[in-house]
């Protein structure tokens, strides 16, 4: 019928209502999706966490994912559900663009880097255990195959977006053999890319050089380790004010999920004053992995518009000549961050 079936994980907290946002702009826009929401309550199987097998039939047949904040336990307990979600479905890069929005006034007014984190190891391994009484391991994974294969996607990605130069940001010189081996592949792959350039950065370095100037950082993609990624992307996007504003997209082979980076807010969740903008700008970036570009321009222009208002909550939806149109009341930067 035309239509591309998505699968929708609205999320806990806010996440049915900015989900809800998405929903409303798509039909305006006469966006050819259709949505198939699945319930992804974790389950424990064998002493392991697990999402539901209809969930993942989902999104295995359908190839593509929009998802809603989900809550994370801390310390003991089940597995976080996000990291589930990445491991399940081999989604080994994680690309968070960061770019700064008009309408929102911060020091910085001219960011457009993009980070590439690595997305399934690291100290994200989940290998943990006591050596002895008061003193436990936690293992940092870092393997050639997850290193080379998140290395090569930032390489193209750069290509792709004309960006002049892939960054690594490492700590090989205490990391010696983890960092070490990742920055190693990196140069060998660069070799694959001519049109490229490549060079290598401290991360504690590019956190200073950063937050003194984002611009240098403009024509550059920068790739890194899980764990890096995670933090230097929450570091970035309080360049651009905030979390609520970021958008995010886990990349592997077989599929994609495209979900916003903040929290499920529980605090403000249901009384409508939850910011759907990260989840908006993650859905483009959905529509963008899926070629439908047309739409994806429509709907990002009618939200920067109104962004640059200095509105934030894009609802209800207003289809006028052609043009989307999205009035809005008041303004809460990145809120749910
Ligand atoms: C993120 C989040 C997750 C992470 C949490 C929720 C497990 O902070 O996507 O950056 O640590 O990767
Ligand atoms: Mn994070």
């Amino acid at each position: 019928d035309g239509n591309y079936t998505v699968t929708l994980i609205e999320g806990d907290g806010i996440g049915p209502e900015i989900s809800q946002s998405v929903k409303d702009i798509f039909a305006a826009a006469k966006t050819p999706i259709k949505w198939e929401s699945v319930d992804v309550t974790p389950q424990l199987k064998d002493g392991r966490t697990v999402i539901p097998d209809k969930a993942i039939e989902s999104v295995k047949t359908n190839f593509v994912a929009l998802k809603g904040p989900l809550a994370t336990p801390i310390g003991k307990g089940h597995v976080s559900l996000n990291l589930t979600l990445r491991r399940t479905f081999n989604l080994f890069a994680n690309v968070r663009p960061c770019v700064s929005i008009a309408g929102y006034k911060t020091p910085y007014d001219n960011v457009d880097t993009v980070l590439i984190r690595e997305n399934t190891e690291g100290e994200y391994s989940g290998i943990e255990h006591v050596v002895i009484d008061g003193v436990v391991q936690s293992i940092k994974l870092i393997t050639r195959a997850a290193s080379e294969r998140v290395l090569r996607f930032a390489f193209q990605y750069a290509e792709d977006v004309g960006k002049r130069k892939v960054r690594v940001v490492h700590k090989a010189t205490i990391m010696k053999m983890s960092d070490g081996l990742f920055l190693n592949i990196a140069r060998e792959i660069s070799k694959d890319f001519p049109k490229v350039e490549f060079d290598a950065e401290l991360l504690d370095n590019a956190c200073l050089k950063i937050v003194t100037d984002p611009t240098p950082y403009n024509d550059k993609v920068l790739v890194m380790p899980n764990l890096y990624g995670d933090i230097l992307s929450d570091m970035c996007a309080g360049l651009i004010g905030g979390l609520g504003l970021t958008p995010s997209g886990n990349i592997g082979d077989e599929c994609s999920i495209f979900e916003a980076v903040h929290g499920s807010a529980p605090d403000i969740a249901g009384k409508g004053l939850a910011n759907p903008t990260a989840l908006l700008l993650s859905s483009i970036m959905m529509l963008q992995h899926m070629e439908l570009h047309e739409h994806a321009d429509k709907i990002q222009k009618a939200i920067f518009d109104t962004l640059a208002e200095g509105k934030v909550r894009p609802l209800p939806v207003i289809l006028r000549d052609d043009v989307l149109t999205l009035p809005v009341f008041d303004r809460r930067p990145g809120r749910q961050g």
